[in-house]
């Protein structure tokens, strides 16, 4: 066999793989949704529609673009929920917004149960051959898993939470994986590694506890078929198929994984298009000194900054050569603005901006996906986070050498100049992102994260769930897993046996002074 001869036999078998031996129907559910969290499901649907499948998806956002061959059910509710979702520059404190959950789950459900769609689907004799789920805040609809009973899976938009390693039946990895509400790397000290246990373990238990729990009180009254008791939420979740989740090895902290989790990191990542005319005549007019973009992403307003901060902003802006571009969604503007900024209530994709020669850093939240595409686009960054997973992945930009990391509430004019004026001139943070975009580059070239996930998806549809994928442990609970048991009765063993030695030694001790002294006594009385 010849060499070409080989490989296009190889190509042909290849292709013929790729073809789906036969088409599906899948739900997609994802109310409760953010912009971001929706380009992780958008691409996945896309790809899974194209290759013929039927596909219905009930999103909590309006859908920037239709996409043919798909249904798309939609609700205005659902559309104020996920277009506000209260969180601002002053609600950043995690553990206030952790136990505002439970509360925020009901209102959620409650929210969902009400909406026309759910009452569609709850009451709809269709046969789904799957359902997918946004694994973040959609508890709600698991009883529609129950209701259709289909197989399901989760798309997270996230690297995995703790709860997501405990639904997976893979271990925490606490001793490398920093849960994603910290600022920890994965290099953890000893102190810090036993916050890190502790903090996983108890987000998993609080939501057992505390938020589940609630879900399923709202559950029961969504709940309409009388002939059929609903199981609980947490006992739905436990027939997960499989897990897919938005994590890359060149920007998430590694972590160990059963074979229930698929990572597709990065599978939105595409080539650049071209930027809007206006945008390119502004940013075509900074000559060699370049632009700067400052956005703080989909779910925070940066307008709605503290006046002191804007100001700190504005008053470093103007000693900059660079021409910025920022995200401000107050249509009033600003009245002391510089000549080289300009305000944009709305931007073009980030990754075409990302993409233009003369871009020289982008100022952000430091979200997950800025984070992704800034690499991607082999671009620096500075990260103000805000809440929630921001700080973990500015934390590992900055340990990566890509990156500044600043607090926007002890921010002052100084710091912010010279941040940006040393990432613009100090060549190695250029040269550090460059090499790890290099990386990522090879990794999603070589390795295609989208046709991963979408044969993942067409397995677990062809086998009617993924039971073979489910290792053995998942009937031990979480401190099982992680060997706590084991760990607690080693303990009490060498407890046990140390107290036995200390008791031997004792009395033997003891022995020997009492024949001493009957031994001295005798001879005394001698
Ligand atoms: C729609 O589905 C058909 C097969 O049912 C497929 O041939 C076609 O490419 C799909 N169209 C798009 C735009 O995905
Ligand atoms: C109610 O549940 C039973 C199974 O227990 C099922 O056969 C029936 O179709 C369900 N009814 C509706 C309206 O979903
Ligand atoms: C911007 O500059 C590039 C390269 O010089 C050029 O091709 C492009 O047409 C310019 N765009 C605008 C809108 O001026």
């Amino acid at each position: 066999m010849t060499f070409t001869f080989r490989l296009s036999l190889l190509l042909l078998v290849a292709a013929w793989n790729f073809e789906p031996a036969s088409t599906a129907n899948i739900l997609f559910l994802s109310p409760i949704t953010s912009y971001s969290h929706t380009h992780f499901f958008f691409y996945t649907i896309k790809a899974l529609a194209s290759r013929g499948h039927t596909i219905t998806h009930w999103n909590g956002l309006k859908p920037r673009e239709d996409i043919r061959n798909v249904t798309h059910l939609h609700s205005t509710g659902l559309q104020k929920v996920n277009s506000r979702h209260d969180i601002g520059f002053d609600t950043n404190n995690p553990l206030k917004l952790w136990f505002k959950h439970p509360e925020r789950m009901a209102n959620v459900c409650k929210t969902c149960y009400n909406d026309p769609v759910f009452h569609q689907l709850i009451t709809s004799r269709e046969q789904f051959d799957l359902i997918v789920i946004e694994a973040f805040m959609n508890e709600c609809v698991l009883p529609l898993v129950q209701h259709f009973r289909a197989p399901f899976i989760y798309l997270s938009g996230l690297p995995p939470l703790p709860w997501m390693f405990e639904s997976t039946c893979s271990p925490m990895s606490t001793q490398e994986y920093p849960v994603l509400v910290t600022d920890f790397t994965d290099e953890m000290n000893l102190f810090q590694r036993t916050i890190n246990i502790v903090v996983s373990t108890a987000m998993i238990y609080f939501r057992n506890w505390f938020i589940l729990p609630r879900v399923d009180v709202e559950a029961r009254h969504a709940w309409i078929n009388s002939s059929e008791p609903l199981p609980t939420v947490k006992e739905i979740e436990n027939r997960l198929s499989l897990f897919i989740t938005n994590s890359q090895p060149s920007l998430t902290y590694h972590y160990f994984k059963s074979s229930t989790i698929v990572d597709a990191g990065g599978l939105h990542l595409r080539p650049p298009k071209p930027l809007p005319k206006d945008v390119e005549a502004f940013v075509n007019g900074s000559a060699d000194a370049g632009f700067i973009v400052l956005s703080f992403g989909s779910i925070v307003h940066g307008s709605g900054m503290p006046e002191a901060t804007r100001k700190i902003f504005v008053a470093a802006f103007s000693r900059l050569p660079q021409r910025i571009l920022w995200k401000w969604e107050d249509e009033s503007g600003m009245d002391d603005l510089p000549a080289n900024v300009r305000l944009y209530t709305w931007l073009p994709p980030l990754l075409d901006l990302l993409a233009h020669p003369k871009m020289r850093l982008l100022m952000t939240h430091g979200g997950l996906y800025s984070n992704q595409e800034t690499v991607w686009s082999g671009v620096p960054l500075i990260g103000f986070p805000v809440f929630g997973d921001q700080s973990n992945y500015v934390s590992k930009a900055e340990k990566d050498g890509y990156a500044i990391k600043l607090d926007w509430m002890t921010l002052t004019e100084d710091t912010l100049y010279n941040s940006i004026h040393e990432i613009i001139t100090n060549p190695k943070y250029k040269e550090n992102v460059q090499k790890l975009s290099s990386l990522m580059r090879e990794q999603i070239e070589m390795d295609r994260p989208l046709e991963r996930a979408v044969h993942a998806i067409e397995h677990v549809a062809r086998h009617h769930g993924a039971p073979h994928l489910r290792p053995a442990s998942c009937r031990l609970n979480m401190l099982q897993r992680e060997s706590m048991d084991v760990t607690l009765l080693l303990v009490l063993i060498i407890l046990a046996l140390a107290y036995l030695v200390v008791f031997i030694v004792r009395s033997s001790a003891s022995r020997v002074l009492k024949w001493t002294k009957t031994d001295q006594m005798k001879k005394k009385t001698q």
